[in-house]
């Protein structure tokens, strides 16, 4: 059985994963509409992403005997002021959930559950993984500022870049 206070934390963790998606989803709305269909593109399949790691945190408090718990959610912005603002807005999102996982897995620590930080190690890495790949992105754009030839061309390579998500185990 699952300890009651690092289910009520994974259960914040997972409202969090799902705003994430939602927001990437409402990026993804702002790109297609904007002439950046690569970006667009990008997105909506990190917001696949997002769901993906919502999914695997109700199944592991599921599979230890918990209840997974959904909880209303906040509308996400849907306006933007351009690629930049889209990726400056995705960075700091990233970096307040890498905060947050950081704080989920102090709390299992402080509980003794070494099964759920050792759950949370992949969350660990899975977020210096995407703070990387976003700050490549953003390094990307700011370097052709607003040009926009170079503008398409990042457009493309952000439709080569996504992946469709694995599937949640
Ligand atoms: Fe679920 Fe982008 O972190």
């Amino acid at each position: 059985m699952i300890n009651l206070k690092v289910q009520s934390a994974i259960n914040e963790q997972i409202k969090k994963e799902e705003y994430s998606s939602r927001l990437y989803l409402a990026m993804a709305i702002w790109c297609e509409t904007s002439g950046y269909p690569g970006a667009a593109k990008f997105l909506y399949e990190h917001a696949d992403e997002e769901r993906m790691h919502m999914m695997k945190l109700v199944h592991y408090v599921n599979d230890r005997g918990g209840n997974a718990q959904l909880m209303d959610i906040e509308q996400p912005t849907s306006k933007f002021e351009s690629l930049l603002d889209v990726f400056e807005k995705v960075m700091e999102h990233e970096k307040y959930i890498t905060e947050s996982i950081n704080n989920l897995y102090e709390v299992a620590l402080t509980e003794k559950d070494y099964t759920t930080s050792n759950f949370l190690q992949w969350y660990i890495t899975e977020q210096l993984e995407e703070e990387n790949l976003f700050n490549t992105i953003l390094d990307k754009i700011k370097l052709v500022g607003t040009d926009k030839a170079g503008m398409f061309h990042i457009d493309k390579e952000l439709d080569g870049m996504a992946v469709a998500p694995a599937p949640a185990v």
